[in-house]
């Protein structure tokens, strides 16, 4: 599969088979996204909570490629209320789609959209295709079951914030690399704004001093994995 990164959280993962799923696209209104949601296409799109960071685009591009969501119940009752096609789930469920597995794990942050809907629990998301295994953090503080969410599922790619704030930063998500022990770990949600400014050669040399591998993607970088 390949797996591209905008910045921020917003990812978009091309299954083997062709398919095209965006997690948490934030572009246009995103000042470090080298795209903007016209350039972008999804078969789905998994939001993992309901902040604008994370929703962006969602909708604008769900109405021109006529995207299904996948997301917790309440976020995807959200969706489905606006006229779009929705797949509700929620933490600890997983569910085997058309280009594989997904599951929702917990984080630990907020999830009320932009015009007071309480969306739910926030949530990380694990992906199950091309026999790899994604574990998208979403936007949460470090917790201890990552440490469960690494022993059941052998991690090959983790992406988690290090931007502080309103996220773990850098140490904190030294920690969750210890604790989930990918075999990758790709810093996400920093230097978007100031307020979540951090350094991510900081954390990758912080990661390899605790005996783990950490990728910086470029922002707009396209890899194989
Ligand atoms: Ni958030
Ligand atoms: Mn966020």
């Amino acid at each position: 599969m390949k797996l591209k990164y905008f910045s921020h959280s917003a990812f978009q993962v091309t299954a083997n088979s062709g398919i095209k799923i965006l997690i948490d696209p934030f572009l246009d209104h995103n000042p470090t996204s080298p795209v903007k949601s016209d350039d972008v296409d999804a078969d789905y799109i998994i939001l993992t909570h309901g902040h604008s960071d994370h929703i962006g685009d969602a909708f604008k591009i769900a109405k021109r490629c006529n995207s299904t969501f996948i997301c917790v119940n309440e976020l995807a009752n959200y969706c489905a209320a606006k006229g779009f096609k929705a797949h509700n789930m929620h933490i600890g469920g997983s569910w085997k789609f058309e280009f594989g597995r997904v599951k929702f794990t917990i984080a630990h942050h907020g999830s009320m959209t932009d015009d007071n809907y309480y969306a739910g629990e926030p949530a990380g998301v694990l992906l199950f295709i091309d026999d790899k295994i994604i574990y998208h953090t979403g936007d949460t503080g470090l917790f201890y079951d990552m440490k469960l969410i690494g022993e059941m599922n052998r991690i090959d790619y983790m992406l988690l914030p290090i931007g502080d704030n309103f996220t773990m930063g850098i140490d904190d998500a030294v920690k969750a690399v210890e604790l989930a022990s990918p075999e990758v770990a790709v810093p996400i949600h920093y230097n978007t704004f100031p307020m979540i400014n951090q350094d991510p050669e900081e954390f990758k040399s912080k990661v390899e001093k605790a005996g783990k591998q950490a990728r910086i993607m470029s922002f707009g970088e396209e890899i194989v994995i």
